[in-house]
């Protein structure tokens, strides 16, 4: 018997219409997983697929004028490539529920659990949920809507298989008590142990009526519930009935990644199966917070999707992956915008990643002959190679414990402290000075040494990234193990290679403005003015109180200048007024105009003329 495998999976999603950037988010979590084990050296088995039968896509397809199977095929396709080949998904197996494998297994396990009781036939009356393929009793619901996801449901009559989870109520609590990790974050955790100490009822698994699905063992009338049949292909995927080998090395599911929606589905019903069954359990279900755009949910459904090969194309696959992994926290709502998308590349990739490297082989070449020096341990302040042992245990465990965007903030901070160590060692004085060539080449040889470094660390999150790090520091090996992500291994004669920018900064184009003509902005009245007086406002941390004399008369102006300026400093200052502004109360004081100050990255500055005007001079 071989080791045991390191097994993750995703949720298998419904190919009724192409994915979303919400779908790509949990896949990409589960593949950063996944190369990360892959790179401590474990047998890893990762699989994502797709949950093809069931009302919800019988009914696409009927709108698309096509059958379900030309349906599923198409958008399969698709999510297979470009969707996951350009995202760099990883996966090991793809499963369809379609495929004569998962047919089998969906079918034994029903026979299995109705040889031993726990399925019997039965009539079920309640309510359904066709988008989230859901039953519920009336008391369940919430104001007559699906307690889901809060969308109207229909009334159901018919005869019906049940699964008895009834009988594994307390088993599970207890499972779920016993196993404080199994379920994931905490909060899900409790949510679910209230539902079923609220009662657990048993469950409708067969429905009659609908053609696309998996017929019922010697029932035909009847087709399977699709969550039954969909829960199953963790088993499908690990080779159960198939391969029993490869099962008993890869059984039970380390890691089962699933929006926090599907959380019930399983830790309630999926666990319940497998007890059933006399299998084990997954060591651990993680429930994850949804990608959001302006608030809500991210979903096709309420017509709010992004499709993520735009973003692909517009701004790499690397781009995307980080975004995706770093600004979601791993367990929360995360909010989807393109400008914070952009604003990770051009800080955290471009400016931080990006130029550390570009800086890092600049200098090599121009005070190093383009060759990495020799580690120099007695030149050496140590400051990176402790900040780089931090870093590896930080993101380590942050993997294991499924922290994603924790181990990629613990990799940005390792970045940051290298730009500094730049700045606090000044290379380029050193170099004016030749006795201190030994100490330029340990600050060399160290900044060298912390891009090969980050090569390893970010080779679970990106995929292209790591590899164009390694060509520029001249090193052709691609990234094999974790470990070599310890200080110290820069191999000697190395001669680096400068390259293009890892990442482009991208330039936000300003929206297409809005013209006004001349007259508009001779509207308003820009005059020049002194301030005679200023003073605090109490009360207000941002405000000033000033009297302004604009040639005319004596003008009370408050302006939200505090932070920059103090009273004592803008006596006898010339400033541009809006003289025509109508007034408005400000904490009591009528405020009778409003002065010209430009702001741009945190620091603010009075406009005003470069050389003394007469008050009340018009500016235009
Ligand atoms: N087919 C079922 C899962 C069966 S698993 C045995 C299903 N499919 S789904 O396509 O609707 O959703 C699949 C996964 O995508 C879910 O985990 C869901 O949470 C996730 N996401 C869908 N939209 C999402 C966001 N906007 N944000 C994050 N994840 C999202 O449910």
């Amino acid at each position: 018997m071989g080791n045991p495998v390191w097994y993750v999976t995703t949720p298998i999603y419904y190919p009724s219409e192409d994915l979303h950037v919400g779908h790509a988010y949990t896949t990409v979590a589960a593949d950063a997983l996944a190369r990360f084990h892959r790179l401590l050296g474990e047998p890893v088995w990762f699989v994502t697929g797709t949950d093809e039968h069931g009302q919800k896509i019988a009914k696409s397809a009927e709108k698309a004028g096509m059958s379900p199977r030309q349906l599923v095929d198409q958008i399969v396709g698709r999510i297979q490539d470009p969707l996951w080949a350009r995202l760099g998904i990883s996966y090991d197996d793809f499963i369809r529920t379609t495929e004569p494998r998962h047919y089998q297994v969906v079918q034994s396990i029903f026979a299995q659990l109705r040889d031993k009781g726990d399925v019997y036939k039965g009539v079920y009356e309640g309510w359904y949920c066709l988008p989230d393929e859901s039953f519920w009793t009336e008391s369940k619901l919430v104001d007559g809507k699906c307690p889901d996801c809060g969308r109207p449901v229909e009334r159901v009559q018919q005869e019906s298989y049940f699964f008895r989870m009834s009988r594994y109520q307390e088993d599970m609590i207890e499972y779920i008590e016993t196993h404080p990790d199994f379920i994931q974050p905490i909060s899900r955790k409790n949510e679910m142990l209230a539902f079923l100490r609220a009662g657990l009822e048993d469950l409708s698994i067969s429905r009659t009526g609908l053609k696309w699905g998996i017929p019922v063992p010697d029932d035909p009338d009847h087709v399977i519930y699709v969550w039954f049949d969909a829960l199953s292909n963790y088993l499908t995927a690990a080779g159960y009935l198939s391969n029993p080998e490869q099962f008993s090395r890869t059984w039970p599911p380390d890691v089962q990644l699933v929006g926090k929606e599907i959380v019930r589905f399983h830790t309630i019903i999926w666990p319940i199966m497998l007890m059933a069954l006399g299998l084990p359990l997954p060591r651990h279900v993680f429930g994850h917070g949804w990608v959001l755009l302006g608030d809500t949910k991210m979903s096709k459904s309420r017509g709010n999707v992004v499709d993520p090969l735009t973003l692909i194309e517009k701004y790499g696959v690397d781009a995307v992956r980080y975004y995706l992994l770093k600004e979601v926290p791993f367990g929360s709502d995360g909010n989807y915008t393109e400008d914070a998308l952009i604003l990770r590349i051009n800080v955290d990739l471009a400016n931080d990643l990006g130029n550390l490297l570009s800086r890092t082989t600049a200098m090599i070449e121009r005070f190093a002959q383009g060759v990495v020096p020799e580690l120099d341990v007695s030149q050496d302040n140590g400051v990176l190679a402790a900040e780089v042992a931090r870093v590896y245990r930080t993101v380590e465990s942050a993997m294991k414990n499924l922290q994603i965007s924790d181990a990629l903030q613990a990799i940005n901070e390792l970045v940051r402290v290298a730009n500094k160590y730049i700045e606090d060692q000044q290379p380029w004085a050193l170099a004016r000075q030749p006795e201190l060539l030994p100490r330029l080449n340990a600050v060399l040889y160290n900044l060298a040494e912390v891009c090969r470094v980050l090569s390893v660390l970010l080779t679970p999150f990106l995929v292209e990234t790591p590899q164009k790090i390694r060509q520029q520091l001249g090193l052709d090996m691609p990234v094999q193990a974790y470990r070599e992500a310890v200080f110290g291994g820069f191999p000697k004669d190395i001669r680096v290679r400068r390259g293009q920018p890892l990442f482009p900064r991208i330039e936000l184009t300003a929206a297409e403005p809005e013209w006004i003509t001349l007259d508009d902005f001779q509207k308003i009245d820009l005059r020049v003015g002194t301030i005679r007086h200023a003073e605090v406002v109490s009360g207000a941390d941002r405000l000033l109180k000033l009297t302004v004399f604009d040639g005319e008369r004596e003008r009370t102006i408050v302006s939200g200048i505090r932070a920059t300026y103090q009273p004592e400093d803008l006596i006898d200052k010339q400033v541009v007024l809006v003289a025509n502004l109508k007034p408005v109360k400000l904490r009591g004081i009528l405020s009778e105009g409003m002065l010209l100050a430009g702001s741009a990255e945190g620091v603010l500055s009075i406009v005003a003329p470069i050389s003394p005007l007469a008050e009340g001079a018009r500016v235009k």
